[in-house]
């Protein structure tokens, strides 16, 4: 069966852009995800990324066609214990489980693979859809910071959602992370 998520390649360039240049899916993202979203726009991202290993983005992939995006941004100094997730999916594949299956898988894969110890993501506040992936996946939501950022002209308040490994680790085992501690610990 083929996986959801894969490696950029240098040929996604033309559905990249196809599904990529859609204001209402960059309307959700930073602006580092332009629109309209040229051919120069992928050709430059897809030679970031193409051949990264291990890939820190992965493309979502639909019969082969990447139809879609996923990534962890590590943080840096103290934070680097940290990673931003983002993610995007074209309009056309919208309403199917497709991105909550993407982040479920994409998180196993930065867990089991990278020294991170806590993923988080920063949705706008207005964006229910992305909220509600992240909490299927799994993500709690920490808290809302307000008109923390500014879109095509709007301040925007952004929700904080986060997953910690030893959250992650409880979900996948069934055994609370913290079990054995309180079980030494005196009431
Ligand atoms: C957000 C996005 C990735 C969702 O992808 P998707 O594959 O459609 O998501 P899923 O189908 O897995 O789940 C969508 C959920 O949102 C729900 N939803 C849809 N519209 C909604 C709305 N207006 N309000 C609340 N929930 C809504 C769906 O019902 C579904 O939840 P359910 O399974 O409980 O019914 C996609 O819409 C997208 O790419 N948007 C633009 C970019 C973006 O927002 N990226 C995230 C930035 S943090």
């Amino acid at each position: 069966m083929e996986s959801l998520l894969r490696p950029w390649s240098e040929d996604d360039l033309a559905s990249l852009v196809r599904h990529a240049n859609n204001r209402r899916v960059a309307r959700n993202l930073r602006d580092g995800f332009p629109h309209p979203y040229t051919p120069v726009d992928g050709s430059a991202f897809l030679a970031a990324v193409a051949g990264d290993r291990p890939a820190l983005h992965l493309a979502i992939q639909v019969h082969g066609e990447a139809v879609g995006g996923i990534g962890v941004r590590p943080g840096v100094d103290v934070e680097r214990v940290s990673g931003e997730i983002g993610f995007w999916l074209g309009e056309t594949f919208w309403g199917q489980g497709l991105c909550t299956a993407a982040v479920r898988t994409f998180v196993d894969y930065v867990f089991d693979g990278f020294a991170l110890h806590r993923l988080f993501a920063m949705p706008f506040l207005r964006n229910l859809r992305s909220q509600r992936v992240l909490e299927k996946a799994g993500f709690r939501r920490e808290g809302i910071l307000s008109e923390s950022a500014i879109k095509e002209g709007q301040l925007e308040s952004q929700a904080l959602y986060a997953l910690t490994r030893p959250e992650w680790t409880e979900r996948a085992t069934g055994v609370e992370a913290n079990a054995e501690d309180r079980s030494t610990t005196p009431p």
